[in-house]
């Protein structure tokens, strides 16, 4: 069955047209005026409505084993949340648990075809560098893996040393591979927490206080040199501190390949927000800051310092020892209490992947500070092109895929955990009123969403692979 998209305004990074969209196979076949539809077409009224290309969020965590359990949402849960929220494409990230690179990629995109209700790709975190798996990472290209995610942080767990980073920079630029930097200062860190915990602080307020802004400004510093040395491009992930901006724009104005993503959690939250009897649910690393980090972040984005906005969704129960009714069935996870008595065992993260879309619009295009076009470039068509699947993703054209979503600008919502679909007991933005929200979303030409009505299904989500030698924003 072909689908007409009829009577929307439709939004791409750089146009906006009132046109009709026909969609043929799950692909746009065409764009135009008055399109007319064949008896057997289904007609999709969009008179009112806004049709932007569907989020694209290229950076979230699913069905990953943390801190002695595993976050809240899998593959389905956390791209049904997704869709809910308007994004159809996600990149989640492949833990390097072995030196086999090429068996870790299959068993991802065997685990994620499985459940996933939107298309999907992967990252590869390259946390223990051998001479084998230098020689394997070009080959990850093959797989349509194109960025790898290297560690500052996490001391004896997930950090790389300065000259692993470097040697991965290298290997990477030569594959036409993205380097992505989790930029915190791991030995600082280290320190911070043993005199923190020897004192007794050990409320979650202490997870902020021990992962200071420096060591990310100074990591953001060393992540820029390192791949001017190296000649390599880098995207910084999940920017939060004043300083990592100043650090990219310094690194931009002199005319570097070095890009940054911030989340919505670094521009609406504090440490008041850790500081609360409920904290642990704004756990999360890094951390979030302070009113002056929000701003400049705000800032890093109105001037164009920063490129795109991802959510780093990693989610877990608040109280896990308390089920939750998903889709009909009690479920619960060990979440946060594990860490009540110390806050180095709170599970980090957030959940956010649904929440995006609804809570930008409203504090960028709402509020009027960004134009429509400009939140399609963050959160859609930059991490497309950043990550090498534009213009399949990211944007509304003939040959790209259908993943489409429908806001309606009027519609106003009192968001929170009802409302988002993530399979956790909370949600950050609790009781507030959002103006504007996607009511139908295409996952290649399939409504899966239909003004609140789940009509996806487990497993129709496509793995997706990426290309080599994307463009450097
Ligand atoms: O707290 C978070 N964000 N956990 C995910 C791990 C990471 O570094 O992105
Ligand atoms: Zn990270
Ligand atoms: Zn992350």
């Amino acid at each position: 069955m072909n689908t007409i998209i009829k009577g929307g305004t439709l939004f791409t990074a750089s146009e906006t047209l009132k046109a009709d969209i026909r969609i043929v196979d799950g692909k746009i076949d065409s764009i135009g005026r008055d399109l007319q539809a064949g008896q057997e077409d289904q007609v999709i009224d969009a008179t009112g409505l806004y049709v932007l290309p569907g989020g694209v969020d290229a950076h979230v965590h699913l069905d990953l084993p943390m801190a002695g359990t595993v976050t809240a949402d899998d593959h389905y849960t956390g791209t049904k949340a997704a869709a809910f929220g308007g994004t159809t494409f996600v990149i989640d990230f492949i833990s390097q648990d072995t030196d086999n690179l090429d068996e870790l990629v299959d068993a991802m995109v065997q685990k994620a075809s499985q459940k996933a209700v939107v298309d999907f790709s992967f990252h590869m975190n390259i946390t223990h560098l051998t001479p084998e798996v230098e020689k394997q990472i070009p080959e990850l290209v093959k797989r349509g893996v194109t960025s790898v995610k290297v560690f500052t942080a996490y001391n004896h767990r997930l950090r790389l040393q300065d000259g692993e980073i470097f040697k991965v920079l290298r290997i990477a630029r030569d594959a036409g591979i993205l380097t992505m930097m989790h930029a915190e200062n791991g030995d600082v860190i280290e320190i911070l927490i043993k005199e923190a915990l020897a004192a007794g602080n050990t409320s979650p307020l202490w997870h902020a206080k021990t992962r200071p802004a420096w060591g990310a400004e100074e990591c953001v510093a060393r992540g820029a040199a390192l791949a001017a040395t190296a000649g390599a491009p880098l995207y910084v992930v999940h920017m939060n501190a004043a300083g990592e901006v100043d650090q990219l724009k310094y690194a931009r104005d002199l005319g570097l390949n070095i890009m940054g993503e911030t989340c919505p959690q670094y521009l609406f939250f504090t440490e008041d927000d850790l500081a609360r009897e409920d904290g642990a649910k704004f756990v999360c690393s890094p951390p979030i800051r302070t009113t002056a980090d929000q701003n400049r972040i705000w800032e890093g984005l109105q001037e164009g310092i920063i490129q795109t906005i991802s959510t780093d969704h990693c989610s877990f129960f608040f109280n896990g020892t308390k089920p939750i009714l998903y889709e009909g069935k009690p479920v619960a996870i060990p979440g946060k209490e594990l860490g009540k008595d110390d806050f180095t065992k709170i599970p980090n993260g957030l959940p956010g992947v649904g929440d995006r879309l609804p809570v930008m619009w409203n504090a960028m295009v709402s509020t009027g500070k960004f134009t429509i076009n400009w939140f399609v470039e963050l959160t859609s068509t930059n991490p497309a092109k950043i990550f090498g699947c534009y213009p399949q993703k990211g944007t509304l054209m003939p040959g790209a895929d259908a993943d489409i979503t429908l806001w309606d600008p009027n519609e106003k919502v009192k968001y929170g955990q009802k409302v988002a679909q993530h399979r956790t007991d909370y949600n950050l933005y609790e009781g507030w009123t959002l103006k504007g929200f996607p009511v139908i979303v295409l996952s290649r030409g399939e409504v899966i969403v239909d003004h609140g009505r789940w009509l996806g299904h487990a497993g129709t989500g496509r793995f997706i692979q990426c290309k080599a030698f994307a463009s450097a924003l």
